[in-house]
């Protein structure tokens, strides 16, 4: 038996949705898992010669939480990735890499655990569900997380939309980036990004790029982080400078995500040249949406 199972790069918060908003992107780890003698792990693409390539590799790590908590054996296989998702860049690897490890022990143990399940148990695992929402269920994905169940709801996009994710090569955990953020907020605060939040997905849900851009704007996670990365704030200036219809931190950073009606190189070369002017090498992304969510196939 082979299982392939591909997943999406996510783009979690959008601006003002801190752990509640998230995006599937066109950019796939797609990763093949056959029966074998032992836990192994390949990685090729993103991540090679970093990720573990045995029992500690993630996707191995997860598949068994899932047979330890349903009181099943796992068995043994290799899994062989080809990993788009950059680790540690605010695209959702880590969330990936948990959806493809519980999707593979669902199969292998045989239990068929619903999906709902499994996203309850991706988001306990990761802590906030806007990643692996999107992630499992394509498009953009409204998600809360109470008490270890996730509600969450797919918003259907209107139009098109165009998307330059820059990514400078500065390590930023997501442990970090969370660390930074403070431990209470004003209800100013609270009430600006409530309300941006609602109106950020009916600017996806209409396709009106114009309110897109004057509602993404964050003041509870943002403005932390930033600090933290060198050249971002300018790099999201760039971007706008150079017609993006909005732009915001990537999840948790250190990337960035530019949004537009259509592809302008312009805008990955303004971003490219700020975080540059940080020091720093910056690769470009030009990504489409992916309306489409984990796709599990098993011959
Ligand atoms: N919502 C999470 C955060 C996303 O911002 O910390 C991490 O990718």
């Amino acid at each position: 038996m082979n299982i392939t199972i591909k997943v999406p790069a996510t783009s979690a918060n959008l601006g003002p949705g801190f752990d509640t908003l998230g995006l599937a992107l066109d950019m796939w780890n797609e990763t093949t898992v056959t029966p074998a003698d032992d836990f192994s792990v390949q990685v090729n693409g993103e991540g090679a010669g970093r990720l573990s390539s045995g029992r500690n590799n993630l996707i191995v790590r997860t598949a068994h939480r899932l047979a330890d908590r349903v009181g099943k054996m796992l068995p043994p296989f290799h899994a062989n990735c080809v990993n788009q998702i950059p680790l540690s860049s605010g695209m959702g690897s880590s969330a990936a890499a948990i959806l493809t490890g519980l999707l593979t022990a669902n199969v292998l143990i045989g239990s068929s655990l619903p999906g709902e399940e499994l996203l309850n148990f991706a988001a306990e695992i990761e802590g906030h569900a806007d990643n692996v929402a999107p992630a499992l269920l394509g498009g953009l994905v409204v998600s809360t997380l109470e008490k270890k169940k996730v509600i969450a709801r797919q918003i259907p996009i209107g139009v098109d939309i165009h998307i330059t994710i820059a990514l400078p090569d500065f390590y930023l955990s997501t442990k970090q980036a969370r660390a930074a953020l403070p431990r209470k907020i004003t209800m100013k605060d609270t009430i600006r990004n409530i309300s941006r939040a609602v109106l950020v997905t009916e600017a996806f849900r209409t396709g009106d790029l114009i309110l897109l851009g004057e509602t993404m704007t964050d003041t509870l996670h943002q403005p932390y982080r930033l600090k933290l990365i060198p050249g971002a704030q300018s790099a999201m200036d760039g971007a706008r400078l150079a017609g993006a219809a909005a732009v915001a931190l990537s999840g948790a950073g250190p990337s960035v995500i530019a949004f537009s009606s259509k592809a302008e190189a312009g805008i990955g070369e303004a971003m490219k040249r700020t975080f540059g002017g940080a020091g720093f090498k910056v690769r470009i992304f030009q990504l489409g949406v992916s309306s489409r969510g984990a796709d599990i196939h098993i011959q």
